[in-house]
């Protein structure tokens, strides 16, 4: 197995915790972002990884860790990127940043991580993995000229739009950067038992928090392993880059707007102009 230079965000818990122990001791070398230093440096050691932290709601974070992990990897640069960190929330309140939560933690903090560590990823020849989430096909329709949801909030919509954006940034990661030998993929983990659905009054909490609902769920092993499957495979060969998969399965059933390759491009745009990195790509 070739060894890698992987970097795992929202590894301090759940799937990407459970991720970072299936790859500890294949030889990897393991770069985990935590929101906590406490509980990420606990997951450091028991898989003998390196560890960052970043809070996703301030932006400001994000540039820091950025370039703490890009000095870190040197020219080597980075094999894989793993975008795992997120949630659904409950509260419209704007982060520090003027944007609502759920959208900057699930995909315009992982849009501004990605696009400031592009070269360590061009140099990698880098896969870029996005934990989406089945509830974009459910909940999402996005609004470029309310990507907030300011108008009417609601917590699923605001999931569902951000776990959609994680699709289509995936597809333009593809368009952009395939000629350069970056690939990128986004999955749906299954309906994992983790901290999940902790912060939000959405009615989805109950299916975690409920006793026997909570039975059903698979366990972070298992969604773990999931990742860790896209991480270790070979884009082309194990997954097919610029596409959307439901667990370990390729599938075409996502959500529409998946296939409007414009609002993919506007998404893009108006991404990097909130997060102020225009001329990326
Ligand atoms: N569980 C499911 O059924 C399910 C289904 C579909 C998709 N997903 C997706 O899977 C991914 C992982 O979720 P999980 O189920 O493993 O949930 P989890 O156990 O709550 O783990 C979420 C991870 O994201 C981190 N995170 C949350 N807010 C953050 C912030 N503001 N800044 C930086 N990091 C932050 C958490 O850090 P802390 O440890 O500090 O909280 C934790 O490491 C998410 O993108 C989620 O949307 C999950």
């Amino acid at each position: 197995m070739t060894q890698k230079t992987i970097v795992i965000t929202g590894a301090s818990d759940g799937i990407g915790a459970a991720a970072a122990r299936i790859l500890a001791d294949r030889g990897h070398r393991l770069i985990l972002l935590g929101r906590s230093r406490e509980k990420a440096e606990a997951v450091a050691r028991q898989t003998g990884a390196e560890v960052f932290v970043a809070d996703f709601a301030r932006l400001d974070d994000v540039r820091a860790v950025a370039a703490q992990i890009a000095s870190a990897v040197g020219p080597g640069g980075i094999d894989v990127l793993a975008n795992n960190a997120g949630g659904i929330f409950g509260d419209p309140t704007p982060t520090v940043d003027g944007f609502e939560k759920t959208l900057q933690v699930n995909h315009l903090a992982p849009f501004l991580l990605t696009g400031l560590l592009l070269p360590q990823l061009r140099q990698g020849g880098a896969s870029i993995i996005n934990t989406s989430s089945i509830g974009h096909r459910f909940f999402g329709k996005i609004d470029l000229d309310d990507l907030d949801n300011r108008r009417d909030f609601n917590a699923n919509k605001a999931y569902g739009d951000a776990k959609l954006a994680n699709v289509l940034f995936t597809v333009s990661l593809h368009t952009k950067l395939r000629d350069e030998g970056i690939s990128a993929v986004a999955f749906h983990p299954g309906v994992v038992r983790t901290n999940f659905a902790a912060e939000t009054t959405s009615a989805m909490r109950f299916t975690y928090r409920t006793p026997l609902l909570n039975l059903t769920l698979i366990s972070p092993e298992k969604g773990g392993a999931t990742l860790a499957w896209f991480i270790e495979g070979e884009p082309g060969t194990t997954w097919h880059s610029g596409r959307y998969y439901d667990q370990r399965k390729l599938t075409d059933k996502v959500n529409p707007q998946v296939r409007d390759a414009e609002l993919a491009e506007g998404l893009w745009q108006r991404s990097a102009d909130l997060v102020g990195l225009t001329g990326l790509v």
